[in-house]
């Protein structure tokens, strides 16, 4: 009787632990999840997830295209466009113009970047770079709202 009290109480202890350890891990609490491709937009925080890696890889693509390294290029053009086109899902469903056609914009001039990257046309890469640059002003200044306490928003 007495085994079989000590084992039910160990077997508490073990449940108390894992479900703290539980508590102490709240799944993606104020973090959008890693984006994939055909990821679905489904809240503030996954759209600024998706935001702040293309404003990384657009930092990598910039230098990349104009250090003449096309692999690495040609890698962050690829994964942009799958951002974009998660960011073009998100304005075509809320049914907002501007922004869908910006960021239809964004996703074809990263596939002429990647065209032009794969027949080694650095001075067309450029050129595609540049119009998906003037994409991030137009939509920025639509429908990006600067926070006082610093970060942005979507407006
Ligand atoms: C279709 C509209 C649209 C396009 C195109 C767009 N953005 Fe954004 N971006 C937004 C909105 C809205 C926000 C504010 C919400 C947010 O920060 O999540 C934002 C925020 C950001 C942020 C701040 C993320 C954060 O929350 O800290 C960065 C960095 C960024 N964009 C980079 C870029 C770059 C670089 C490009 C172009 C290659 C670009 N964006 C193109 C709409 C767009």
């Amino acid at each position: 009787m007495k085994r079989v009290l000590s084992t039910f109480s160990l077997l508490f202890c073990v449940a108390l632990a894992v479900s703290v350890s539980a508590q102490a891990t709240p799944q993606g609490a104020g973090q959008g999840s890693a984006p994939t491709a055909g990821m679905k937009i489904a809240s503030d925080a996954d759209y600024a997830t998706h935001m702040k890696e293309i404003g990384q890889l657009n930092g990598v693509l910039n230098k990349s295209i104009k250090g003449g390294m096309a692999d690495e290029a040609t890698k962050a053009a690829t994964r942009m466009e799958v951002l974009f086109k998660n960011i073009h899902g998100y304005w075509a469903a809320k049914k907002v113009e501007d922004a869908t056609t910006a960021a239809q914009t964004a996703v074809t001039s990263l596939q002429g970047v990647q065209k032009a990257l794969a027949s080694n046309d650095m001075a067309a890469a450029e050129t595609a770079r540049a119009t998906l640059a003037g994409t991030c002003m137009t939509c920025h200044t639509a429908h990006r709202e600067k926070l006082p306490e610093g970060g942005f928003r979507i407006k």
